[in-house]
């Protein structure tokens, strides 16, 4: 007989960011310092092209988004979470190089690159694992979200986690809530993170805590997949894609209504997960060819400028940091030097909120179907808890709580409230 495996973590992997918890104290749980001074990191793995070494070397977090941004010949790779729902979780993806690897051991490598930082923090080997998921990998298709966890699950035993036990991301959240409520209550957890919206209606209360089995305290819950990285794509589409010729018309021919230029490359380029399908050699040559089709060729020429260049990352990193800048500043300046010199774009507030609107409306309408399925009227809900990094936008915690006007707004940790949870969890299923 096998020994039981001692030592346990917990692992929230997001679709932006990923966090690891180990036990802490009697009961409590801590975070990891995934990277120096900090306890999140980007979920970003990048494969260096530049090494004459048959196992291509590769980066993860903030290291990997720092060699891409500083042009070292390679692949990056983001939102992998987002990959697992969709037909590309099943093939490979081109690294660089002449090289492709499965996208399953890009989550794996991930995975396993997590597992060494809690082990080196703890002193010991992790075996077993408790994880985080969405309520949804993907909307509405059951079979498909079940092959999701799986391939995940797949990914942390490749990596040694013999043991894989899964946690609903918002339930996570909802037990670091509970450690500070003083009476019981009936709490709305909303985690908008990057690629998912995830509600639950959760009971909470200083005598439940500790318990096992929470089933019974979830009395709903309901998730979709609208949040950031979609925020990232509508202001992209908004702000700086029409200088690349998106929904722009081609040249008038005699008697002929002007038509548009194919929008797909622009939707492609303006999806994280996508990103990466645009700079294959056949997809290039075509939209070379397609030149003719744009009244204005310089818009074609900076188009095939992001191709040739590879600059999608770059261009969706910028979409993000003018999201997140016009909260603040109210406005926000694009840099697209790199596209052509001396371009650029102008993100005003109102525009923005404009551009995700639609978005935010979807988000808002979700919180509130999450309690029609469990016959619970709104006035019921005493606390809106709001965790995950796109809850810094004002205006979607405005809009989600303007549909609960007696519930108290309670912000958790944006960033850590998820992996915390886990970690409580962990304790509970894994004992210790
Ligand atoms: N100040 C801010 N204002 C608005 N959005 C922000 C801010 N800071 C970060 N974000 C957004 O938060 C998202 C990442 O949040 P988080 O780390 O909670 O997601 P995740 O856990 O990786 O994703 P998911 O839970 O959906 O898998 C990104 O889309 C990022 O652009
Ligand atoms: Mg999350």
């Amino acid at each position: 007989m096998t020994p039981r495996p001692a030592g346990f973590a917990a692992i929230d992997f997001g679709t932006s960011n990923s966090a690891v918890a180990l036990p802490a104290g009697a009961e409590g749980a801590r975070l990891v310092e995934v990277e120096a001074g900090n306890s999140t990191m980007p979920t970003a793995v990048f494969y260096r092209a530049d090494g004459a070494l048959a196992e291509p070397e590769r980066v993860y977090g903030r290291a990997a988004i720092a060699a891409y941004v500083d042009g070292v010949e390679g692949r990056l790779m983001r939102s992998m979470k987002s990959i697992l729902g969709s037909n590309l979780a099943e093939q490979r993806t081109e690294i660089g190089g002449g090289r492709s690897v499965p996208y399953l051991d890009v989550v794996a490598g991930y995975l396993r690159h997590l597992k060494q930082r809690a082990e080196a923090d703890a002193g010991h080997e992790t075996s077993r694992l408790v994880l985080g998921r969405p309520v949804f990998f993907v909307d509405g298709e059951p079979e498909r979200d079940r092959r999701a966890q799986a391939a995940l699950e797949a990914a942390a035993r490749a990596v040694g986690f013999a043991e894989v036990v899964f946690q609903y991301e918002p339930i996570a959240a909802a037990l670091d809530h509970e450690r500070r409520v003083e009476r019981e209550q009936i709490v709305l957890v909303a985690d908008i993170g990057g690629g998912t919206s995830d509600f639950s209606l959760v009971r909470v209360g200083p005598s439940r805590r500790g318990r096992a089995d929470r089933r019974d305290d979830i009395l709903a819950s309901h998730g979709l997949h609208v949040a950031g990285t979609d925020f990232d794509r509508q202001i992209e589409l908004e702000a700086i894609l029409p200088l690349l010729g998106f929904r722009s018309l081609g040249p008038a021919a005699k008697g002929q209504l002007p038509r548009e230029v194919p929008s797909r490359i622009y939707f492609d380029l303006a999806t994280w997960h996508l990103i990466n399908t645009v700079y294959t050699p056949a997809r290039v040559a075509e939209l070379r060819s397609i030149r003719s089709w744009y009244a204005d060729p310089l818009q074609h020429r900076r188009l095939m400028q992001v191709l040739e260049a590879r600059l999608g990352h770059g261009l969706a990193a910028e979409a993000e940091a003018a999201k997140i800048a016009v909260t603040g500043a109210g406005r926000a300046h694009i840099d697209l030097d790199a596209v052509e010199s001396g371009l650029g774009a102008e993100l005003g507030r109102e525009q923005a909120a404009a551009a995700i609107d639609a978005d935010l409306e979807r988000i808002a309408q979700a919180a509130r179907e999450t309690l029609r399925g469990a016959g619970i009227a709104p006035e019921r809900v005493e606390a809106l808890y709001f965790t995950g990094g796109s809850t810094g936008l004002a205006s979607l915690v405005e809009r989600i709580g303007a549909a609960f006007p007696a519930a108290a707004r309670v912000r958790g940790e944006r960033f850590a409230s998820v992996a915390q949870g886990l970690g409580l969890h962990a304790r509970a299923v894994f004992g210790g």
